[in-house]
């Protein structure tokens, strides 16, 4: 299984375009501590690749590896379609982006879908551009990736019923947040990725324990961040994000993991932006890894 980083950061990337927090200053200061919005490429048996969440940055993303770049001929991409792991905004925008494919292939939840559909309205403004065509991400189970192929299989666990704001009042649905649970037959590999994670339900800690490497949401270090650095009221949980560290955190769980065990989804305000910050020290200690754009994982 070949993973490709194509983004670490959380909605609004790092810099975001209107924030001057010292995690968005330092990165204007030096670039190499930029990053996109979180997003994951997976090959498939035969060489194409799906998109893990579609960012604003998603034009970009793909012009960042040669892996993904079209051809030969003209029109031709080895991007195959999309894989959805909620609904947020910093996760679908790209979808947009992608209107001049011949047709996009998207996959996830039910209630993503009908967000998408109903809230955003994505399927009535693209219909003269492309044409969607949508495919169920199921919770359990292991359905094949590419139709075409016998390799990737993929599930999607719900770990939370948080809606994106533009759907606030849309039906409940555990599905409305998903890991994305990749299984490989061939190499009997299983990766595990959460961008977002608003809980640990046992069905999560499960699938942690089997897999092999778990990327999962590290957009806040300690559950009052958001609160501390004045952009929200809410704490990180009730923003729908397990801070790393503190009593709900992350980091202890993962810990106790057998798995290679990486940070996605940083928020600008997360000191661990700041590569001198002393947290990476704690999180080496404990043998966890931040994610960083770039980064190829192979399995
Ligand atoms: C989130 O991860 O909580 C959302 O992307 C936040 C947002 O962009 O509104
Ligand atoms: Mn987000
Ligand atoms: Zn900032």
């Amino acid at each position: 299984m070949l993973l490709l980083v194509l983004g670490t950061a959380a909605g609004g990337g790092i810099p975001q375009w209107n924030c001057a927090c010292s995690g968005c200053s330092g990165a204007r200061t030096h670039p190499g501590r930029r990053r996109r919005h979180a997003s994951l490429a997976v090959r498939t048996d035969d060489g194409r690749w799906y998109i893990v969440n579609a960012t604003p940055d998603i034009g970009d993303q793909i012009e960042s590896r040669p892996e993904l770049h079209p051809g030969p001929g003209p029109r031709r991409t080895p991007v195959a379609g999309l894989v959805l792991t909620d609904a947020e905004l910093d996760h679908t925008l790209g979808i947009a982006r992608l209107r001049e494919a011949d047709g996009l292939q998207v996959i996830t939840t039910a209630p993503v879908r009908q967000a998408l559909l109903d809230r955003l309205h994505l399927g009535d403004v693209l219909a003269p551009y492309t044409s969607l065509t949508w495919r169920q991400l199921p919770p359990r189970g292991a359905e094949p990736l590419d139709r075409d192929a016998s390799g990737l299989r993929i599930s999607g666990i719900p770990v939370s019923g948080k809606r994106p704001r533009y759907a606030a009042d849309a039906p409940d649905d555990d599905a409305w947040v998903v890991a994305l649970r990749l299984y490989d037959p061939a190499s009997g590999a299983t990766a595990l990725y959460a961008p977002a994670l608003a809980a640990w339900p046992d069905r999560f800690q499960e699938a942690a324990a089997e897999a092999h490497c778990v990327i999962v949401d590290g957009t806040f270090w300690d559950d009052e961040e958001p609160r501390r650095a004045g952009i929200s009221e809410r704490t990180a949980t009730g923003m729908g994000h397990l801070p790393i560290e503190g009593p709900e955190g992350t980091a202890e769980r993962l810990a106790r993991l057998s798995a290679r065990c990486l940070y996605t989804h940083l928020n600008n305000t997360n000191p661990l932006v700041d590569p001198a910050a002393h947290q990476h020290k704690r999180l080496a200690r404990l043998g966890l890894e931040v994610a960083y754009d770039g980064m190829v994982i192979d399995l």
